[in-house]
């Protein structure tokens, strides 16, 4: 009997990269691939080489474990269903859109021994962990400031597009998408003992909730750090993905997520990290610990214990935000 865990992904739009990542490791098979959209399952199942059908449910049998890339508002009853058939789950961010919801499929993965882990991709690229260890290991000085700018320029979805309304997203780009950089800002510093947030509708009122946030945050350790997110916003590109400020320099991530450059007060330059020739898909490491932790029965580090904590800084970024006060939590 093969040892492969069998996967299916439901949801192939951005779940197609999960699709993909299953297809390529050797300790998983893809066995299905689901849409509402028979058209696409079909497609993508004939690209992979898998069996394809639109009710997920119907599969459940033939599977040991889940990646859900569906609309956020699905996100709690989909995962507690596949939970409580004893299926390990890897959900697309956000966990689930309320803290209730959030702590009921916390439970839930507990009772029924089952992993569950929110799919935050750029926690488990290669130049996060490293740009941690160089900021752990104190050579770089002592961190002052961390600023983020994480930007697209979305077309405007229909109005009643799951998208577009904020009780279905949960909320505005802050929370459908800063929330990977949000994440990293506490994987790299710890909770925030203080946050703050301003978020704007000009340049995508198509959007209930916010569609350019600016948040800011301040840290135990005394670092302070904000995140510009937008999916607004023209210009090509930001300064730099983050750009971390210390007593001796200046460590900056590139937008490529690959390098990792040091700039010391005299203007000199030293690039720390940068594009391996064997770099994989970005989903693809996100994936690789998933299924690890599968076989290794530990919890994975994004699990949703660790997913609350960042949804809890954006929850309470909103409860102080005069577009979003009264929203969601
Ligand atoms: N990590 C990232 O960078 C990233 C990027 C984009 C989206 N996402 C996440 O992926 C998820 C999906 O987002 P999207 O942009 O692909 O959304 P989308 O609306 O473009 O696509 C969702 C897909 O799911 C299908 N679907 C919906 N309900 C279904 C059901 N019950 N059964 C089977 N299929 C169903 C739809 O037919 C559609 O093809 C969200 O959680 C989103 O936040 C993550």
């Amino acid at each position: 009997m093969s040892n492969k865990v069998r996967t299916a992904v439901v949801g192939l739009r951005m779940g197609l990269a999960h699709a993909k990542a299953y297809a390529a490791v050797d300790n998983a098979e893809l066995t299905h691939v689901v849409d509402l959209d028979a058209e696409l399952a079909e497609q993508v199942a004939g690209e992979l080489g898998c069996a394809h059908t639109t009710d997920w449910e119907s599969i459940l049998d033939e599977v040991d474990a889940i990646s859900f890339a569906t609309p956020h508002h699905l996100h709690h009853s989909q995962a507690l269903k596949a939970i409580r058939a004893g299926k390990h789950v890897l959900m697309e961010k956000p966990l689930a859109n309320s803290e209730a919801e959030c702590q009921e499929l916390i439970s839930a993965a507990q009772e029924h021994d089952v992993r569950l882990m929110i799919a935050y991709v750029v926690r488990y690229l290669p130049a996060i962990r490293q740009l941690k260890a160089l900021l752990d290991s104190g050579e770089y000085g002592t961190p002052i400031s961390i600023q983020g700018w994480v930007r697209a320029h979305l077309e405007p979805r229909p109005p009643d597009s799951w998208f577009s309304r904020r009780a279905t997203l949960g909320g505005g780009v802050l929370f459908s998408h800063g929330c990977h950089y949000i994440d990293i800002l506490l994987y790299l510093f710890g909770d925030p003992t203080q946050v703050a947030h301003v978020g704007t509708r000009n340049g995508t009122e198509w959007l209930e909730g916010e569609g350019t946030s600016h948040a800011i945050l301040r840290f135990p350790n005394g670092v302070i750090g904000s995140l510009m997110s937008s999916w607004g916003i023209v210009a090509p590109r930001s300064p730099a993905r983050y750009q971390i400020h210390t007593t001796t320099g200046v460590l900056q991530l590139n937008n490529d997520m690959w390098t990792i450059e040091w700039t010391t007060p005299d203007g000199e330059t030293e690039v720390l990290h940068s594009r391996p020739e064997d770099a994989r898909p970005n989903v693809q490491y996100e994936v690789e610990h998933f299924l690890a932790s599968i076989e290794s029965g530990q919890s994975p580090e994004t699990d949703g214990v660790e997913a609350l904590r960042s949804h809890r800084a954006i929850w309470d970024m909103y409860a102080g935000d005069d577009l979003n006060a009264g929203g969601v939590r």
